[in-house]
């Protein structure tokens, strides 16, 4: 059944197993104006959620926000790393930390308000069919809001490069608004993962695809940040360039050596 309103979460996640408890990871670094409604909007959407800061030392003093917040809410967590060493790092840190804290369900979020909290039932009833729920901007019904064109064009070059690079179906592989089922996270060595700017974003939904794990999408309006910057950077967009580049390259030669061999391999770098 689809609501009217595609926002409206009352039915939408009828068949996903409320028992399961989910975990929302939020990275920070300076989002001290951003985090208090972000962490709010979360809350009201989805009050049954917990949630996970994950601040690396913010010099603006973010972490001592997310501190006061965690000490009146029992659903508000704080990991403060003390190196800013990448997205990827500090959720890799969120990630343990749910493991390790029991959850079913782990969820990347933007502190930002980039990814709507309300549509996170979105998210979370479509994993009654997936492994790995990616929210797409680029599938029908996804759309981004107020992006500069030299932004659009650079993530849609971004996912389609990706996509005939690795021969994968996924049209927002880029994504940073996702949920996973801790099996998939379980199952991903992690300390292997050596991607630091956005491009583990690809890393981990290639290593789930490749390790059989199903992923979907599920349209997201994304719109972007009204305050703070956002932390993209050229070394960023250069690591994944070169990253996809080469995992691709690595999978078609594996995927020839296996015609001629006759023996099939699913290989990553
Ligand atoms: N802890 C921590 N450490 N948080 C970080 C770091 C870091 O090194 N870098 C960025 N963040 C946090 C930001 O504070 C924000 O909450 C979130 O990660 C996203 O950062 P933005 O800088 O706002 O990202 P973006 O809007 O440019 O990129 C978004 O879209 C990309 C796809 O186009 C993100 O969702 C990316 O993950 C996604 O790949
Ligand atoms: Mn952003």
């Amino acid at each position: 059944m689809s609501p009217a309103n595609p926002d409206d979460r009352s039915d939408q996640a009828d068949n996903f197993d409320r028992t399961d408890r989910v975990l929302v990871i939020i990275p920070t670094f300076n989002e001290r104006e951003n985090l208090p409604i972000i962490l709010d909007r979360v809350r009201a959407a989805v009050p049954s959620v917990s949630i996970l800061v994950v601040d690396d030392s913010s010099p603006d003093g973010t972490g001592d926000i997310a501190d006061e917040r965690a000490g009146a809410d029992d659903m508000i967590a704080v990991l403060h790393r003390t190196e800013k060493n990448g997205l990827g790092p500090a959720y890799f840190a969120g990630f343990d930390w749910g493991l390790r804290h029991g959850f079913d369900v782990l969820v990347e979020m933007d502190a930002d308000g980039s990814h709507a909290p309300e549509q996170l039932p979105r998210l979370l009833g479509a994993l009654d069919h997936a492994d790995l729920v990616i929210g797409s901007r680029y599938v029908k019904g996804g759309s981004v809001v107020n992006w500069p064109l030299r932004r659009l064009v650079l993530s849609r070059g971004a996912n389609l490069y990706s996509r005939l690079a690795l021969g994968v179906g996924v049209k927002d592989i880029t994504a940073g608004y996702r949920a996973y089922r801790a099996k998939v996270i379980r199952a991903i060595p992690l300390k292997e993962v050596a991607s630091h700017g956005y491009v583990f974003q690809v890393d981990l939904a290639w290593r789930a695809i490749l390790g059989g794990f199903r992923a979907v999408e599920v349209p997201i309006t994304f719109t972007e940040r009204e305050i703070g910057v956002s932390k993209m950077s050229g070394s960023i967009v250069r690591e994944a360039l070169l990253k996809i580049t080469l995992w691709g390259a690595v999978h078609r030669w594996h995927q020839v050596k296996g015609l001629v061999t006759g023996k099939k391999e699913i290989v990553r770098s």
